[in-house]
């Protein structure tokens, strides 16, 4: 089992300080890290946080230092990022789905780019945000996505096209086209056929006299969990080969909106044991029981889409296959059964067990009150 993690400043919080259990700690040193990576490798690119991957205020602050945009979804995020003093002039509402009352007082606040795909959204952002710079969100396949985030969201190259076209007559900005392979994207050549696809509407929506300029290229980026993903630098080799290929020298401006990259590998969840027992009986499947699961952080494990490393205060010993359950009196809350997880046989309640890269989409997705268990704490060092 792969029990690495770069941050030994966690290992050294979690000894000294001994918070109480479960809590996710976050080393802010590994967001800056990956932001510069980032900025390394697609150095003309502007680069929006996206805030819902985790909406913890050091972390939106350190990367706000560094001179991040912020790609919000909700009156909330853009609150927050106000309340730290971050100009409009750097947030995105990249939400396709918002109440006019919302965009409205987005725009009031100054904030002055919108995502739409939909021509009922776009009467309300005519209406709500005149003279706002959009984009439209295409719909594309989502294949190789361990969490994928399509058909719900976007629209065909033709609606595309059309809808820009209606934007300009509505007295808005139509500026460009976004586009998301879905998260946790393993696979960098999923971005070809979408700039391919974005190239064309630039080219359709310039016949007809609107000159597009931004490239959304939305997040995807992963991070490290069980399946093994390419490096950066190979998402960053094919992009770019795309851009090129595409638009030639007419290169629009690029945005990247990641979220679970800057976030996932700077975080771990530690989680205490509650119960190891065999069911239905002794001699059966052993079921490890802890007290962290689908409600109170980790609901990116529903399907077992995401699968996380594991590593216990017991490690190096005899493992044994375990199902793993969160704490709730609900059996919708199994973590994994299905996907093969070894944990050492000697593993009683009381151990710890920490699950690696949980950075992202953890804290912010656990509910408030299930069962009574308290939403998971965050520290950021
Ligand atoms: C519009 C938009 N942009 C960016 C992201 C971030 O995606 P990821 O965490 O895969 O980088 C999301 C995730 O849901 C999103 O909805």
């Amino acid at each position: 089992m792969d029990t690495t993690h770069p941050s030994e400043r966690i290992d050294r919080f979690l000894a000294v300080e001994r918070p109480a259990l479960p809590c996710i700690v976050v080393d802010l040193d590994i967001v800056r890290a990956r932001y510069m990576a980032l900025h390394k490798q697609f150095p003309a690119a502007s680069i929006f946080y996206a805030v819902k991957a985790n909406p913890a205020p050091h972390i939106i602050a350190a990367l706000a230092d560094l001179g991040a945009n912020f790609d919000l979804a909700s009156p909330g995020e853009i609150e927050r990022c106000r309340a730290l003093g971050i100009s409009a002039a750097r947030l995105s509402y990249g939400n396709t789905i918002k109440h006019e009352r919302d965009i409205a007082a987005a725009h009031a606040a100054g904030i002055d780019l919108f995502a739409f795909d939909s021509a009922p959204e776009l009467l309300k952002l005519s209406r709500a945000a005149p003279g706002a710079r959009v984009f439209c969100r295409l719909l594309v396949r989502n294949q190789g996505a361990e969490w994928p985030l399509t058909h719900k969201f976007g629209c065909d190259q033709h609606t595309a096209i059309e809808l820009l076209l209606r934007a300009r007559a509505l007295g808005l900005r139509p500026v460009g086209v976004s586009f998301h392979v879905g998260s946790q994207q393993t696979d960098p050549r999923q971005w070809i056929a979408p700039i391919g696809q974005a190239a064309e509407i630039f080219r359709a929506c310039a016949r007809d006299g609107v000159d597009l300029s931004l490239l959304n290229l939305g997040g995807g980026l992963p991070a490290n969990y069980r399946t093994l993903i390419p490096d950066l630098a190979a998402y960053a080799e094919t992009i770019e080969t795309a851009l090129t290929a595409d638009f030639g020298a007419a290169r629009p401006h690029i945005l990247v909106e990641p979220g679970r990259h800057l976030v996932g590998d700077a975080g771990l969840m530690r989680a205490g044991v509650v119960l190891v027992a065999e069911r239905p009986h002794p001699g059966g499947p052993r079921w490890v029981y802890l007290d962290v699961g689908r409600y109170n952080g980790l609901a990116e494990t529903q399907g077992e889409a995401i699968r996380y490393r594991l590593r216990t205060s017991r490690d190096g010993g005899e493992t044994g296959r375990v199902i793993l359950a969160g704490p709730s009196c609900d059996s919708t809350d199994i973590i994994y059964e299905r996907t093969h997880y070894e944990l050492p046989l000697d593993l009683v309640a009381g151990d710890w067990v920490d699950f690696l890269s949980t950075g992202a989409y953890t804290a912010s997705y656990a509910s408030v009150e299930f069962n009574g268990f308290p939403p998971i704490r965050t520290h950021c060092i």
